[in-house]
């Protein structure tokens, strides 16, 4: 026999960092709806999905909650996994970096990839992300900021393991150029080809020893391997690649496509095929990158408060409706909007009139006029043709439309099939047939072809809507749901009694609704505003006005301001204190730059005992506002004319 044509996809691994929100969960319906897809077209399909569980980030949040980041991270995973499951994402296999087999393989890969000199040690001196878990050199921050998210940076040196990523870069250039469908959509390609590899590749740097949360190096302890690196691993180490599971390497790789959002193109383009390049591997066939769902045409984010929760979609409309609008409403390489608003209306249209009609008017007339048994069509007219042809015609269409991850358009064309059905019934008028006594046969056939019509539907809406699909063949009673059986226009055999079920789709109030949907987004973000707002640290313990009368506070103008050299949280400040010249080190190089401050007045606490700060004499303190979490900070200025020197009580 043989073997089964194979399929290998993937979603990213997710950040196990907060709730996924409806933005994140669209990767992985996508994912789903191809998985499924190619499962019905005879593909042995491998579908991987996980959460990319170490780093930094991940670390500093568990400190914070003070719990262990395995304990952290498990609690958010079971959110994921749950979240899936109520999505019916159909994965085979669900990666944690954390898991024992991916960790043995990382490490491998590591060894590797040093052995062959592809590794080498250095310092790394340069800019942080935190969120984004990115390091940037000085030329590539856009306006001081982190130029993915447009967060503050911080400063960062440590020893570090290098990737000779630049040795690899003319073969990737040759590779992509000579493999047009490896990065999709084309215009992702020119933007990698052009603002990446062609203006050269640095080395990457892949361990850090500034946190622990991570894989260590194993021959050289206090590193941890670089989270992009352990991350894109995954999708070997899912299919044994150096590891003690079972080797699926020889079955499934390399990957027909990695799914990603666009914000994660470059990692995937650039530094896991070099790192395969490194490993002597074959490249994946394709890496799609898609757009982004959008609200109220900005990202989603927590601190904007328009989090759109996925779960309570799922729970007020079901799965099915909220697929369908994340598969239809995000177009080929572009970005989608999600408003509740027009979540809610597209359901109404599409699913509730279009589709749930359709399903609904055919079963009722089937009942009334042929006692719930599907009739034989026994009384053809030219007036089906176009129906029929158009039935014949669709799955190649959709399919076609999936194999191009064109996933709108090939809903687009299940929907001109149901609604050309929907129009049949108002050509044929199955109620005046139904009127005369000789027509029969005719009306028989008429609820046949759309019987048979659902039944094509309701085959093609698997992939996308499998609980609706699954409601419909209960519905008609569907004895045959092959793909191979989209072939002929016969799968539905006359006889089949129907079953008049549940509404697939009710229709919902639109207004009512939306009240309700604000509601609870209220009532959630009230709930998170509680649990973030800062604690207030409590009042230290009461002095007297003369424990208070031994601080001397004065205005000070800042004179000069410079960094201090190579230590990069502090400033140094020479202050005017009335004719007197003072020296003060202040760590506040994170919220100021030097030149910010010069020829403001502060206030300086002028009788604090010197100290020396990296070597610097600090001769008092520069008083200023700050976050509990050191976040934010000002330093207080004063508005007005007085003399450098005075008091201030
Ligand atoms: O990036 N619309 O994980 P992640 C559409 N761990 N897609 C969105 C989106 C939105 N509003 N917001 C996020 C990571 N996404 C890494 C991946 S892979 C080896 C490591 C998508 O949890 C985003 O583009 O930050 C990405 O594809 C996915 O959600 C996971 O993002
Ligand atoms: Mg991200």
């Amino acid at each position: 026999m043989e073997d089964k044509k194979t399929f290998y996809i993937t979603t990213p691994i997710y950040y196990p960092s907060a709730k996924l929100h409806i933005g994140n969960t669209y990767t992985t319906v996508a994912a789903d709806a191809v998985a499924r897809f190619k499962r019905l077209t005879g593909y042995d399909v491998m579908f991987l999905t996980g959460s990319d569980e170490h780093g930094q980030k991940i670390q500093r949040i568990a400190e914070e909650k003070g719990v262990s980041e395995k304990a952290y991270v498990d609690e958010i995973v079971d959110t994921i996994k749950h979240l899936w499951e109520i999505m019916n994402i159909s994965y085979d296999k669900y990666i944690r970096t954390t898991d024992s087999y991916h960790i043995e393989s990382v490490k491998k890969i590591f060894n590797k990839l040093y052995e062959k000199g592809d590794i080498y040690k250095g310092s790394y001196e340069g800019w942080y992300c935190t969120p984004c878990e990115s390091f940037w050199t000085e030329t590539q921050l856009v306006d001081g900021k982190c130029p993915d998210c447009g967060r503050p940076v911080e400063t960062a040196k440590e020893e570090a393991y290098f990737f000779k990523m630049s040795k690899y870069a003319d073969k990737l250039i040759e590779y992509i150029e000579t493999h047009p469908d490896f990065i999709q959509p084309e215009s992702r390609k020119n933007e990698m080809i052009n603002n990446f590899l062609k203006p050269g590749l640095q080395d990457l740097c892949v361990s850090r020893t500034s946190f622990n949360w991570g894989i260590p190096v194993e021959f050289d302890k206090g590193h941890v391997v670089y989270v992009w690196m352990d991350a894109l691993s995954n999708y070997i180490s899912a299919l044994g690649y150096e590891n003690s599971e079972e080797n699926l390497m020889g079955k499934y790789w390399p990957c027909d496509v990695h799914l990603v959002g666009k914000d994660i193109i470059r990692f995937h383009t650039i530094y896991w095929p070099i790192m395969l390049m490194a490993l002597d591997l074959p490249l994946p066939k394709q890496v799609f990158g898609h757009g982004w769902l959008l609200v109220d045409g900005g990202k989603m984010s927590k601190s904007k408060g328009n989090v759109v929760d996925p779960e309570i979609l799922v729970k007020e409309f079901g799965a099915d409706a909220v697929r369908y609008y994340l598969l239809h409403e995000i177009p080929f390489g572009s970005d989608g909007v999600f408003t509740n608003e027009k979540f809610i209306n597209k359901t109404n249209s599409d699913l509730a009139n279009d589709l749930g009609n359709l399903v609904s008017r055919t079963v009722a007339m089937v009942q009334k006029y042929f006692d719930s048994v599907i009739p034989a069509p026994v009384c053809k007219d030219v007036l089906d043709n176009e129906l029929i042809d158009l039935a014949l015609k669709t799955p190649k269409e959709v399919e076609k439309a999936i194999d191009e991850y064109k996933l709108p358009e090939a809903l687009d064309n299940i929907w001109n099939l149901i609604k050309r059905a929907n129009k049949y019934i108002d050509e044929t008028m199955p109620w005046a047939l139904a009127k005369e006594e000789d027509k029969k046969e005719r009306l028989g056939t008429v609820l046949y072809n759309l019987s048979e019509t659902i039944r094509f539907i309701s085959v093609l809406l698997a992939p996308f809507l499998p609980e609706t699909s699954e409601k419909i063949n209960i519905k008609l009673n569907v004895q045959c749901a092959s793909w191979c059986s989209l072939a002929s226009f016969d799968g539905t055999k006359a006889g089949t009694k129907v079953e008049k079920g549940e509404n697939l789709f009710p229709r919902i109030d639109v207004e009512k609704k939306l009240e309700e949907l604000e509601k609870i987004r209220e009532e959630q973000s009230k709930k998170a505003e509680k649990l973030n707002a800062p604690k207030m640290r409590p009042i230290k313990p009461e002095i007297t006005i003369d424990d208070f009368d031994k601080l001397d506070l004065r205005l000070v103008k800042v004179l000069e301001c410079e960094p201090v050299k190579k230590a990069n949280k502090l400033l140094k400040f020479k202050v005017d204190l009335g004719g007197e010249v003072k020296q003060v080190i202040s760590g506040i190089a994170k919220f100021y730059k030097p030149e910010e401050l010069v020829g403001k007045y502060v206030i300086f606490v002028a009788n604090l005992k010197p100290v020396k700060l990296r070597g610097e004499l600090s001769e008092g303190m520069i008083l200023s506002a700050a976050k509990e979490d050191d976040s934010e900070l000002f330093v207080t200025t004063i508005n007005g004319e007085l003399p450098a020197g005075s008091e201030v009580r």
